[in-house]
């Protein structure tokens, strides 16, 4: 496809679809120029403090992560604002089962650079291997579904993705503790977490922790690298998809939920996956 709402043939996009929901990750080229007034955003100077990223919250316009000067926030907020806009078309575009259940989540740019940065622990350290999942933000088996573009004019953004969700599930759930229910209420009381953390976020994040603890699994798991070239967009469940982070600035995501019974194929989905090797329901 050649712009953000031009559509796909019923059989390729079913494809795309079945590819999406089994852990791939969809590549596209589609424009997204920037502005003449936006071309100072091509800079790592617009992250506050020691911010990762700057983040705009679409349901009331908020921007957090920007240095404190009011011209540039204007900017960044368009910015986002029509990634934000432009994403949205794409999803209804390309996922006609998903219109009417996808939920927005923040959109945001990351402009530092990844290699070479120290991350403060190794459990915030993207360039191992893992799947997304957030201590304070339960989801409660909702999916995670983003939007990616590379927006750096002149370099790729490196990742590599490793083996498939069942296979990886497979490989640490024996490991992992089984949940607390005292432990979520606590958490959810002392406000560690927005609302209670379910059994299915708890052994996500057990599976996020374990897989970037694990050195062992890191060097000897089946990789293969995947450069994103200047101005390529991709989408990927990043809830299911193993991925790294290798190298890269000057990204822009957008993040969208998407309840696991609105899935083409829901038995493909992290939660039925560890809802049968738990031997019950997570949520
Ligand atoms: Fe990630």
């Amino acid at each position: 496809m050649s712009n953000w709402n031009s559509g796909l043939t019923p059989e390729t996009a079913a494809r795309a679809l079945d590819a999406l929901e089994s852990g791939s990750v969809l590549r596209l080229q589609l424009p997204f120029p920037l502005l003449d007034q936006e071309s100072d955003l091509l800079s790592p100077g617009l992250l506050s403090g020691a911010r990762k990223n700057i983040s705009y919250n679409s349901d009331d316009g908020s921007l957090k992560g920007c240095v404190n000067d009011p011209q540039l926030e204007l900017c960044v907020r368009g910015l986002l604002e029509r990634y934000n806009s432009l994403t949205r078309q794409l999803a209804d575009t390309l996922f006609v089962p998903y219109r009417g259940h996808l939920q927005v989540g923040r959109t945001s740019y990351r402009p530092a650079e990844i290699a070479g940065r120290k991350s403060s622990s190794w459990r915030r350290d993207d360039t191992r291997l893992h799947i997304d999942a957030f201590p304070a933000t339960p989801v409660s088996g909702r999916r995670l579904l983003r939007f990616f573009h590379n927006l750096n004019p002149h370099d790729s953004r490196r990742w590599i993705v490793g083996e498939p969700f069942p296979e990886l599930a497979r490989h640490f759930f024996s490991l992992m503790p089984k949940p607390s229910v005292l432990q979520a209420r606590l958490l959810a009381f002392m406000q560690v977490t927005r609302s209670l953390r379910s059994s299915y976020d708890h052994y996500m994040l057990q599976l996020h922790d374990r897989m970037k603890a694990d050195l062992d699994y890191q060097a000897k798991v089946p990789k293969i690298p995947v450069e994103f070239a200047p101005g390529e967009t991709w989408i990927v469940y990043s809830d299911q998809a193993s991925h790294a982070v290798l190298s890269g600035r000057f990204m822009l995501e957008q993040t969208f939920y998407l309840p696991v019974d609105n899935m083409a194929y829901p038995e493909r989905s992290p939660l039925r996956v560890l809802e049968g090797l738990a031997g019950h329901t997570l949520v």
